[in-house]
């Protein structure tokens, strides 16, 4: 459904989008994970026809973006990072139009419309002009847009950015309603792992411009060198032995894989230390062993299974602080 072949973008020196290839197969919902400034957004606009690629090419539906942005458009439909609302437009006024825009019978479109308000605690904004809205209500008005459109493709930039977990949990389940029911094929632009992972049935790792992976939630989780991850947190202070060595002994030890260590946010005498392993029986009693020969209090001390997390972690090193 999507073709994307060696696509670049610049903004002066920041190449926000790097030489990019990947194909999104129709009725799939893509997602498209990396951190602020990854090129995500940028990717987007290209698709989307805002603007146009230094080089390399992309097929939309079939489509070129470059040659024929008016068939393209036709067949998406994008919820934007920043809303792009006609402030002078109320909410349902932009819904109607939008509907109509896409073609959608006028019945079938009102029902829709009360269902979304409902579902999304809008009814007090019904008759609100756009512009004097919060920036989250706008945010939900941008992502109605395109429920309501039922688009070929949709496309979704952030759409759960600055709302609360409730209302997160009732968009993925519109977006997965609107792939499922309607089976439009959908690119969902996130820096949340579990939202990429809850929803996406392949996701690319973006950063620095680059695509780095792609593929299932499923398969990334069983591609880092990891059965287990243990999560330790030490006090600083008993730790006499500095934490690049800490970090070369532990990696001594057999079943480590990766160490990757911060200074507790709320608490600047306490180092959070995340252990990869790949047998947690054997290499558990080591590590306290370690720990304990040392002298270093142990103040937490957890196991679990690799998330979407660390699979961002271990491709893109993000988490390599203090000299790791
Ligand atoms: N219109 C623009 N002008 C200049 N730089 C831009 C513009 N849009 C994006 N960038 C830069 O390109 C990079 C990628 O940005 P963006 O695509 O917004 O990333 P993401 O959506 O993943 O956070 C960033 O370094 C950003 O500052
Ligand atoms: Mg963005």
């Amino acid at each position: 459904m999507i073709e994307i072949n060696g696509l670049t973008k610049k903004f002066k020196k920041i190449i926000a989008v790097d030489n990019v290839s990947l194909n999104i197969n129709d009725g799939e919902i893509f997602g498209l994970l990396g951190p602020n400034g990854a090129g995500k957004s940028t990717l987007i606009n290209l698709l989307a026809t805002i603007i146009k690629p230094d080089s390399g090419s992309a097929k939309v539906g079939g489509f070129s973006i470059i040659d024929q942005p008016y068939n393209v458009r036709k067949l998406i439909s994008v919820s934007f990072q920043d809303p792009k609302l006609d402030w002078q437009l109320n909410l349902v006024e932009t819904l109607r139009f939008h509907g109509k825009v896409y073609k959608i019978p006028k019945v079938e479109l009102n029902k829709r419309i009360n269902e979304l308000i409902k579902s999304l605690k809008l009814e007090d904004y019904r008759k609100i002009k756009n512009w004097k809205l919060s920036g989250g209500t706008r945010k939900k008005i941008e992502v109605c847009k395109v429920l309501v459109a039922k688009p070929k493709i949709a496309i979704f930039d952030e759409p759960t950015a600055f709302l609360d977990p409730v209302m997160k949990k009732i968009i993925w389940d519109y977006i997965k309603e609107l792939n499922d029911e309607n089976g439009s094929t959908i690119i969902l632009a996130t820096n949340l792992m579990h939202e990429a992972d809850v929803l996406s049935d392949r996701v690319a790792i973006m950063n620095e411009g680059k695509i780095i992976k792609i593929d299932s939630p499923e398969n990334l989780k069983n591609s880092i060198p990891a059965g287990n991850v243990i999560m330790i947190n030490f006090e600083k202070n008993t730790c006499k032995l500095e934490l690049k060595e800490v970090k070369s002994q532990l990696l001594n030890l057999p079943y480590i894989s990766e160490i990757y260590f911060k200074e507790n946010s709320e608490n600047t005498n306490e180092i959070e230390m995340k252990i990869l392993v790949r047998n947690i029986k054997k290499v558990t009693p080591e590590i306290l062993q370690f720990f304990q020969s040392n002298k270093i209090i142990i103040k937490n001390l957890e196991t679990t299974n690799p998330s979407l997390d660390d699979v961002f972690f271990y491709y893109t090193k993000s988490l390599l602080t203090n000299g790791g």
